[in-house]
């Protein structure tokens, strides 16, 4: 899939970029909400105590989309960045093609490999090799609730889809839009993901959206999580089309709406609104999900440099990124938890406290399972066909069985 898009891209490869002096790092993200943002200043304020300073390469979308296509052509034009957000097997496609630059002896001397949980340090070596460094670990499966508006509805807060479908009648019948969605393709896949796991539970969505067999895709399963995911829609607002998922988050801070379904990036924006977790708003797993955790780690890839003062950078960017106080700070921002393990809980809320612990019992009980909406589980172009499909039956009134069907012929014409 990157081969072919960066082939693609050759032909029309044309941004040209500014010239990167010796200290410093030219960095591509697409952190631009108020929580994001927050949390990139950290990063930025953190190497410019060790002299490196910071060229921003942000590209707005969430999900990362917008900012994948812009690399790629930075990169084919032979300009790519010092640094890039990159995740899961993303970088791998990167590390085959030859772009990145390997960071081990940082984390040789840093004992990434032994302060690193194995399925975060995996994901960071192409090669046997670090040539990435992890900020943190989203959690994706979470659900969002503004408790007051809950309570002016009558209504409480779902642990099942079933029930969901119960308390969010209860939501719109009060005059509030129960469910705030952002009809984006990877929002609606975001949400998609959190029905897969609360109705297959994690056996399924590992066997159907990672090892992608074709047994469990096929299976019944199959046509009760498009039934439950297109009840969803009844749920969501008119404007929804377009919208940027920080504006849905911002409909439940406000109590314009009770409910959104989104990773725990959201959890900046509520801090950003000053927001207090618990009493201003409530973080409970999407339905059906409390014993599952998809996980979601974002993560700096290196571009290979051929001038020795931006490798430099680039290793005190790669410290800097695995250090306790930066993993702290930046995830307190970012509303993930650190990837970092061994780090002091104190300064972090209980939504983070209870994707910690369900981090380490989910990694026991076989319940923890790679983001397929986030780029963790499968090549990209296996991830696109599967985005394709929850978004194309999200935005229709196509029936679960003809959803079903449309998902086996897309991944299978994908891999
Ligand atoms: C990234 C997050 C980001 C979110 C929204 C996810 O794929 O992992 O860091 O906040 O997209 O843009």
């Amino acid at each position: 899939m990157l081969n072919r898009s960066i082939a693609a891209c050759f032909a029309a490869a044309s941004l040209v970029a500014l010239p990167v002096q010796a200290s410093e790092v030219e960095v591509l993200h697409w952190w631009t909400s108020g929580g994001e943002a927050k949390s990139v200043a950290s990063l930025k304020s953190s190497l410019q105590k060790r002299g490196v300073s910071w060229q921003d390469f942000a590209v707005a979308g969430g999900g990362g989309e917008n900012a994948m296509t812009v690399l790629k052509s930075r990169a084919v034009s032979g300009n790519p960045p010092t640094a890039a957000q990159i995740k899961g097997p993303d970088i791998q496609e990167w590390g085959e093609l030859g772009f990145l630059a390997s960071i081990d002896d940082v984390a040789k001397k840093n004992n990434w490999d032994g302060v690193l949980p194995g399925v975060v340090s995996d994901v960071m070596k192409y090669q046997g090799k670090y040539v990435a460094a992890p900020v943190n670990v989203h959690r994706v499966n979470w659900l969002w609730a503004n408790p007051e508006v809950f309570r002016k509805a009558g209504a409480s807060i779902p642990t099942t889809w079933a029930d969901f479908m119960v308390q969010a009648k209860k939501i719109q019948d009060a005059g509030y839009i129960a469910l705030a969605h952002g009809g984006q393709a990877w929002q609606d896949n975001t949400v998609f993901e959190a029905v897969v796991l609360g109705v297959g539970g994690a056996e399924y969505y590992k066997k159907a959206f990672v090892e992608l067999d074709m047994k469990a895709l096929n299976s019944s399963t199959t046509d009760e999580v498009f039934k439950v995911f297109g009840e969803l829609r009844q749920f969501i607002d008119a404007n929804a089309p377009g919208r940027d998922w920080n504006v849905a988050t911002s409909m439940v801070i406000n109590g314009e709406a009770a409910m959104q379904i989104m990773g725990d990036w959201a959890k900046g924006e509520f801090a950003v609104a000053g927001k207090n977790a618990g009493t201003d708003f409530v973080c409970v797993a999407a339905p059906g999900t409390s014993d599952g955790f998809t996980f979601n780690v974002d993560s700096f890839a290196f571009f290979q440099q051929s001038d020795v003062n931006k490798q430099s950078a680039q290793k005190a960017m790669a410290e800097e990124i695995l250090g306790t106080n930066f993993q702290e700070v930046f995830n307190l921002n970012k509303g993930s938890i650190p990837a970092r393990l061994g780090m002091a809980r104190a300064k972090f809320d209980t939504c983070a406290h209870d994707s910690m612990n369900a981090f380490v019992s989910t990694a026991q009980s076989g319940g923890l399972v790679p983001s397929f909406a986030h780029g963790m589980a499968v090549p990209g172009a296996v991830a696109g066909a599967i985005t394709d499909v929850a978004t194309n039956y999200f935005n229709s009134d196509t029936s679960p069985a003809d959803g079903k069907a449309q998902l086996v012929a897309a991944i299978q014409a994908a891999m």
